[in-house]
């Protein structure tokens, strides 16, 4: 039956509930928990836009469903309940039908449906390869001009430090991250400076953040060691020590009085030709330079270099990276980034680079969208390497379908709130999110599930 909708919002909440059972069958592969979830959320969204007229008619019948929420006097949290009943049933409804392995029926008159879900398919699959080339992919000839820059500004630091701080034990800095592996999508807009600190390794040892109260696996102490034979004063890196550990905030600030408030940053700017400046109040190096035009980039665009003092023990890369470990001044940052890129490489090796395409068109795809920006490079690479696990076709042709999977293992990580790392299981890559940006992200991937087009926006 059909309610006259005199209420505002209720066309709205119709629609939207439609909406959600229809996607409830589409999505079944993740579990039922994690789809009940993700839907409630869903439903949380539309009752705090209920207040506002509905932008759009209902094109469709109500569903039975619609009287049995009886939403028009519903609490939003009796409407919570209701939803989550419904949604039960259809879901068991749906599991029970799948396994006497009949087809499962859709919401809407199922001929006409099913049609447009054909379009789409086909249609989405060709705009993604469209978005791929035009939005995501850089000109070879625009990441040549900033890995340029980059290294330009390398050279001009490192001969100033070679001048004014000889005995600081420094090796050549190095550019790494994205713009060097191939993995910077939409515009090249930053890059990475790595200085490795030359460290006695008979003298310092890394000690793994579960070990110690920082209780954190992915931070690390650097541990002075041998104080007894070499005392305090042996190793140039003392100076920054607290306690028996290298300070990275003691390195930070030391290589940031050196460099950032001693360069000629007018006179670099001059000879470079282009607007370089440190940026002020951030805790780690950056840089930013602007006015490029001349190398292709148009003016007003803002290029970012960060300078990150590394520290190479064993098999283990610390970065002081104060951006991530905050107040902490004695820890330094394990990244795992170039073992990620690495195994993502060696996998796609084996077949066509699809993982590669795939993380790339994940990257732009996210950086596009707002409520999906804080999801970068480390979440959606974690993500392709737990979904290269499985034994799954990684060839050209499969590339829709990998990107379409990458999304939905994206809403089972958001609903438990868990996206272990891949090399260290016991890292929450999602630790930090709000529940307000899991809710956010959710939702958004959820509503992509049945609309991949409104990623490509
Ligand atoms: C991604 O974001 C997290 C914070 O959510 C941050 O710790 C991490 O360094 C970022 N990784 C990259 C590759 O930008």
């Amino acid at each position: 039956m059909y309610y006259s909708g005199k209420r505002r919002g209720e066309d709205g909440i119709a629609a939207v509930i439609d909406f959600l059972l229809s996607n409830a069958r589409l999505v079944l592969g993740v579990s039922g928990a994690a789809l009940l979830g993700i839907a409630t959320l869903a439903v949380k969204r539309l009752i705090e836009r209920a207040g506002r007229p509905p932008d759009e008619k209902p094109d469709k019948k109500m569903t039975d469903s619609w009287e049995e929420l009886n939403l028009v006097s519903a609490s939003p949290k009796l409407l919570r309940k209701g939803i989550e009943g419904v949604v039960m049933k259809q879901i068991a409804a749906a599991t029970k039908k799948a396994e006497l392995s009949q087809p499962i029926p859709l919401p809407t008159p199922e001929p006409q449906r099913r049609r447009r879900m054909d379009l789409c398919a086909m249609t989405f699959a060709e705009r993604l390869q469209q978005y791929y080339r035009t939005r995501v992919c850089l000109s070879a000839e625009e990441v040549c001009v900033a890995q340029q820059r980059a290294l330009d500004i390398a050279t001009e630091i490192q001969a100033f430090l070679h001048s004014k701080h000889l005995d600081t034990p420094l090796g050549d800095m190095m550019l790494a991250g994205s713009l060097l592996d191939d993995l910077q999508v939409v515009k090249a807009d930053h890059a990475c400076l790595i200085v490795p600190l030359q460290l006695e390794s008979s003298l310092w040892t890394p000690i793994a953040g579960e070990d110690t109260f920082v209780g954190h696996p992915q931070y690390c102490m650097v541990r002075r060691e041998n104080l007894e034979f070499f005392p305090r004063g042996q190793s140039y890196w003392d100076r920054h020590l607290l306690g028996v550990y290298l300070s990275s905030r003691l390195v930070s600030e030391q290589l940031g009085k050196a460099v950032m408030e001693s360069m000629n940053w007018p006179s670099l700017s001059g000879t470079l030709e282009c607007d370089v400046r440190p940026v002020l109040g951030s805790p780690e190096l950056k840089l930013e330079i602007q006015g490029l035009s001349q190398c292709g980039y148009d003016d007003g665009e803002r290029f970012y270099i960060t300078i990150l003092p590394t520290v190479r023990l064993g098999e283990m890369t610390l970065m002081a990276q104060r951006e991530i470990t905050g107040s902490f001044d004695y820890v330094w940052y394990q990244s795992l980034y170039t073992s990620e890129t690495a195994r993502l490489a060696t996998l796609d090796k084996e077949d066509s680079e699809v993982r590669r395409k795939c993380l790339k068109t994940l990257k732009a795809v996210c950086r596009n969208c707002p409520a999906l920006r804080k999801l970068n490079g480390s979440h959606l690479g974690n993500v392709i390497l737990h979904m290269s696990e499985k034994d799954t076709d990684w060839s050209e042709s499969a590339f829709v379908d990998r990107f379409l999977q990458a999304i939905t293992e994206l809403i089972g990580y958001l609903e438990t709130g868990i996206l272990p790392s891949y090399f260290k299981p016991n890292v929450n890559l999602f630790q930090g999110f709000t529940a307000d940006d899991i809710d956010e992200m959710g939702f958004m991937l959820y509503c992509a599930v049945t609309e991949p087009e409104i990623l490509l926006i």
